[in-house]
C-alpha cells in the first residue's frame, strides 16, 4: 500500500513514521523537505494535486496543517489555504486516481456549548479561524469524494515526545516556577481530552489498513481541564525523574487568560463508534501521558 503523508515533520507525522506498518510504501512530505522527505507546500494547491497525480498513492494521510490557533486569527487567508485548500486539492486529485484521503481534523470545529461529548455526525460550528478552516476542509472533501474514499478523523489536545506542545511547555514552566517559588496559573474552565501521538498514530494506521471511511473521533479516554493536565504533568514528571519538583499549579478562568482565538469551553469528542469501528481501545489520558513522559526521559528531552 502506497501512502503519501503530509506534515511528516510534525508531532503526529513523526509518530506515523515511527509506527509505519511494514507493508506501507511511504512518501513522506514536509514543508521544506530534507531528511528523506519530499518538499510539499500545503498552501500550493497545484503542488498538492501534482504530488497525487505523480505518485498515485492509495491513501493521502493529511496530517500537515496550519495549527497556530491564535496566529490564525490574523492570517485567515493562509490558514484557509493550508487547512481547506490542501484537502480540496487532494480530494479532487484522488477522485481522479481512485485513492483515498485520511483528513485529520479537530475538536475546534465545535463551539463547545453542548455540555456533553460531540458525536461524529453532529453539525459543526467553529468559533475561530483555525476551526473554521479545518471545518471548511472537511466539508469540501466530503463534496468531492465518495464516503468510502474519505476518512475524517477528529482529535483533540495533541501532544507527543517531539514538537511544540502543552506538555513540553509545562515541563519547562514547572521547572522554572518551582525554582523561583512562583505559582503556575493554568485555565481550569476549558474541558477536553489530551491525546498522545502514539495512540493517535495507531488509530490512523488502523483506519488506513482497514479502508475505513466516514467521520470519526479519536482521543485518549477520560476528560480533563488544562489545569488538571498541568497538575498531572507535574506529578508524573516528578515521579519519572524529569522534574526535581512540581510547581504550585493554581486554577484560573479563561477570562483571566485572554487569547486572540476563542476556544470551545467543552470540546470532548465521543469516540465510542470509532473505537468499535477500528477495533481499538484508547488508554486513559494519564496512562498515555505517563508513557510519553517516559519517552521524553529516554530521549533525554525533558527540556
Ligand atoms: N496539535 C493539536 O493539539 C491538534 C488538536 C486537534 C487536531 N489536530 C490536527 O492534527 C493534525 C496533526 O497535528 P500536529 O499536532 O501533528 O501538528 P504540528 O505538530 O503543528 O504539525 C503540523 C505540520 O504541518 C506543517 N505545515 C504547516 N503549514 C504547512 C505548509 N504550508 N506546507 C507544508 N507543511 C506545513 C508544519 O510544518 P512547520 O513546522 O514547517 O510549520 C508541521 O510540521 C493536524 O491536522 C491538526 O489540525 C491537532
Amino acid at each position: 500500500m502506497k501512502v503519501l503523508l503530509t506534515g511528516a515533520a510534525g508531532q503526529l507525522g513523526q509518530a506515523l513514521l515511527a509506527a509505519r506498518p511494514a507493508e506501507v510504501e511511504m512518501i513522506a512530505t514536509s514543508r521544506s523537505g530534507g531528511a528523506g522527505m519530499m518538499a510539499l507546500d500545503l498552501g500550493d494547491s497545484s503542488a498538492c494535486r501534482a504530488a497525487v497525480l505523480e505518485h498515485r498513492p492509495h491513501w493521502v494521510i493529511n496530517a500537515g496543517a496550519y495549527t497556530a490557533v491564535d496566529r490564525a486569527e490574523g492570517e485567515p487567508e493562509l490558514a484557509h489555504a493550508v487547512n481547506a485548500g490542501a484537502p480540496v486539492a487532494f480530494a479532487r486529485a484522488l477522485a481522479e486516481t481512485g485513492g483515498r484521503l485520511l483528513q485529520l481534523s479537530t475538536d475546534f470545529v465545535f463551539d463547545g456549548t453542548q455540555g456533553s461529548p460531540y458525536r461524529p455526525e453532529q453539525p459543526v460550528n467553529p468559533l475561530g479561524v483555525y476551526g473554521a478552516s479545518k471545518a471548511a476542509g472537511e466539508t469540501a472533501a466530503q463534496q468531492l469524494l465518495p464516503a468510502q474514499s474519505l476518512c475524517i478523523l477528529r482529535t483533540s489536545w495533541v501532544y507527543g515526545p517531539v514538537g511544540n506542545n502543552f506538555v513540553r511547555t509545562m515541563l519547562r514552566l514547572h521547572r522554572e516556577r518551582a525554582a523561583s517559588g512562583q505559582p503556575l496559573l493554568v485555565v481550569a474552565d476549558q474541558v477536553g481530552c489530551p491525546t498522545a501521538t502514539p495512540g493517535l498514530a495507531q488509530a490512523c494506521w488502523a483506519a488506513a489498513m482497514q479502508g475505513t471511511g466516514g467521520i470519526h473521533h479519536w482521543c485518549d479516554a477520560g476528560a480533563a481541564s488544562w489545569y488538571d493536565f498541568a497538575v498531572a504533568i507535574g506529578e508524573i514528571g516528578t515521579a519519572a525523574g524529569l522534574l526535581p519538583q512540581a510547581a504550585d499549579v493554581r486554577p484560573i478562568t479563561t477570562t483571566d487568560y485572554p487569547t486572540p482565538a476563542q476556544r470551545p469551553s467543552y470540546s470532548l469528542l465521543d469516540c465510542i463508534t470509532t473505537r468499535i469501528a477500528l477495533g481499538l481501545d484508547a488508554q486513559h489520558w494519564r496512562k498515555a501521558l505517563t508513557e510519553v513522559l517516559q519517552m521524553h526521559k529516554e530521549m533525554g528531552a525533558g527540556e
